[in-house]
């Protein structure tokens, strides 16, 4: 291999499709109503027809299910639900025979409550794991820290009755937090990283990292002490496992998010040190805000505001995924109008979220749909499909907590929807079965067969997009022009520009651009292939209509 193309191999998440698929819901090999492993590497063809790059899968550990797997028993096994370590293996091995790549998730920050350590830690004050918890006389402790499932949890601390102390948690009570303070706790977590990467995966998504440590006078979040911690991780997968990544999850502002990505924050040719990936989460709830206010101001905002960030690294952009839709990176105005518009109902909140997937939060309109996803695989990052998104799955809100979006992917229009030979009384979740999301209608079979469907749009965006790889190296400009309801941005390298277009509003509209670079090269559309003739510098765009035209 030349050099270059070593290169590129080691940045391969730059520009990658990302899918992220919970084992439980994707495909049931054994008949027993719940997905397992097996069953996902069944599905490997259609990922890779789809143009799927990377698996993201949620957590496979054995845990009693609390938070659906986010509470971890035991990190060196499966669920015995999901199948063996052995079967893991075969799914890495098959997935790689496809060109494909599998990261899994990687709960740092805390663990079951039945996690063996956690057992012992709780028994007596002397007890040999004691320090493998944060624990503290009084619940007065850090009380500048905020609750994050502020629906269920009145407070981070929980009081322990065999020992008399509280213990510390972020999330569930059922999830006490790890002491990083303890290195042995610190050195245990490289061990279970070195345990997956062994079997030769190619990364982790990284939950919940802001909250690995505590200190008194802080909110307990993105302290020093946990980027020094994640740059030791870094560190230890660069030399031992190069060309492994590490995706944070970091529900922050831009500015408290640069700093996962390590660096110099003034020159983005010195490489990144700590995460190769984080999620934009700012980003993703003002693309939703867009098309309810027909305007595209927060968007371009919220990007604006967005660091630079080291050129190893990359952004994960998203439009829905495993939790509820999250309203914490929006003002407090903005929270309350995003659960007027698109959570009318009571059940459809959850915590400071919305628990809807997209395709029922955009009126199920077509037109909205591939539009939002236009944005989603233009802006700079790479993307992650929801599993069930690229077919327009519905959700259930009667289910508990985030069940709602969690429910069984929808295969077939037969009985069980091809997720599985049970009794359908008795799978995991329900199947949506309703009349306009129901897998009669809704179901990967049906759309592949019809060369019109939502499946066959994304497919082809997907291709399109990797065709030009401006898409994730590129650099994004704001196009001035003198309507706000379309977002205009160019993606430019050396090779290309791309000018996207999209039209958030349920109207035509016009849009006259002030700069005149859609006129040096006639232009054409990469989607349709047609040349797109403007009228001077002005364009016309039909409802929800997007174009990404190649100027240059
Ligand atoms: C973030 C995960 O996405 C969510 O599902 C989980 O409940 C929390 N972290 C706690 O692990």
């Amino acid at each position: 291999m030349t050099s270059d193309k070593q290169q590129m191999t080691k940045l391969w998440y730059k520009n990658a499709i990302f899918y992220e698929l919970h084992i439980r819901a994707f495909c049931d090999s054994n008949g027993d109503g719940k997905g397992d492993l097996p069953g996902v590497v069944s599905k490997l063809d259609y990922l890779q027809s789809l143009g799927v790059d990377c698996l993201w899968l949620l957590p496979m550990f054995p845990s009693p299910l609390k938070d659906d797997g986010y509470d971890v028993a035991d990190y060196f096994h499966i669920h015995p639900d999901y199948g063996t370590v052995d079967d893991f293996r075969r799914l890495v091995a098959e997935a790689h025979a496809r060109g494909m790549r599998v990261i899994t998730d990687l709960v740092l920050n805390h663990t079951s409550d039945q996690h063996p350590w956690f057992i012992e830690s709780r028994k007596s004050k002397d007890n040999p794991y004691r320090d493998y918890y944060v624990w503290s006389e009084t619940d007065q402790k850090y009380t500048d820290a905020r609750v994050i499932f502020v629906d269920t949890e009145p407070s981070n601390w929980t009081f322990d009755p065999q020992t008399g102390e509280y213990y510390w948690h972020r999330f569930y009570a059922s999830q006490p937090d790890l002491n990083y303070d303890n290195p042995e706790v610190a050195q245990k977590m490289m061990d279970v990283l070195r345990f997956w990467l062994d079997m030769g995966i190619d990364g982790f998504r990284a939950d919940a990292v802001p909250y690995l440590f505590e200190r008194e006078g802080t909110n307990c979040e993105n302290l020093p002490e946990t980027h020094v911690y994640l740059k030791k991780v870094r560190a230890m997968m660069d030399a031992e496992y190069p060309g492994t990544i590490l995706l944070g999850e970091a529900n922050q502002w831009p500015h408290d998010l640069r700093p996962y990505f390590g660096g110099d924050e003034n020159d983005p040719t010195v490489p990144g040190d700590e995460f190769h990936m984080a999620f934009h989460f700012p980003v993703m709830p003002r693309i939703f805000k867009a098309f309810k206010t027909e305007n595209s101001a927060d968007v371009i905002q919220i990007m604006r505001d967005t660091p630079s960030i080291p050129e190893n690294a990359q952004w994960c952009v998203f439009l829905r995924n495993h939790d509820e839709l999250t309203l914490e990176m929006v003002t407090e105005e903005d929270r309350q109008f995003m659960w007027r518009e698109y959570a009318p109902d009571p059940k459809m909140r959850l915590n400071l979220g919305i628990r809807r997937r997209l395709a029922p939060l955009l009126d199920n309109n077509r037109r909205k749909i591939e539009a939002a996803n236009a944005i989603l695989f233009s802006l700079p990052g790479a993307p992650i499909i929801y599993y069930g998104d690229e077919i327009g799955m519905g959700d259930n809100i009667d289910l508990f907590d985030r069940n709602g979006v969690r429910t069984p992917m929808q295969w077939t229009g037969e009985k069980g929807a091809g997720f599985s030979t049970a009794d359908p009384a008795t799978f995991y979740a329900p199947l949506i079965d309703d009349d306009t999301f129901g897998y009669r209608r809704v179901n990967v079979a049906a759309q592949k067969t019809d060369l019109d469907s939502l499946w066959h749009t994304m497919r082809k965006m997907i291709a399109v997009r990797k065709a030009h790889p401006v898409f994730g190296n590129g650099d994004l400009e704001f196009v001035p022009h003198d309507n706000p309801a379309v977002l205009a941005y160019f993606r430019r390298d050396a090779r290309e520009t791309i000018l996207v277009l999209v039209n958030l509003s349920a109207t035509a509209q016009k849009i006259t651009l002030t700069a005149g670079d859609l006129m040096k090269a006639p232009p054409y559309d990469i989607v349709t292939g047609e040349p797109v003739a403007p009228d001077g510098t002005s364009l016309w765009l039909q409802p929800y209509q997007y174009r990404w035209l190649h100027i240059g």
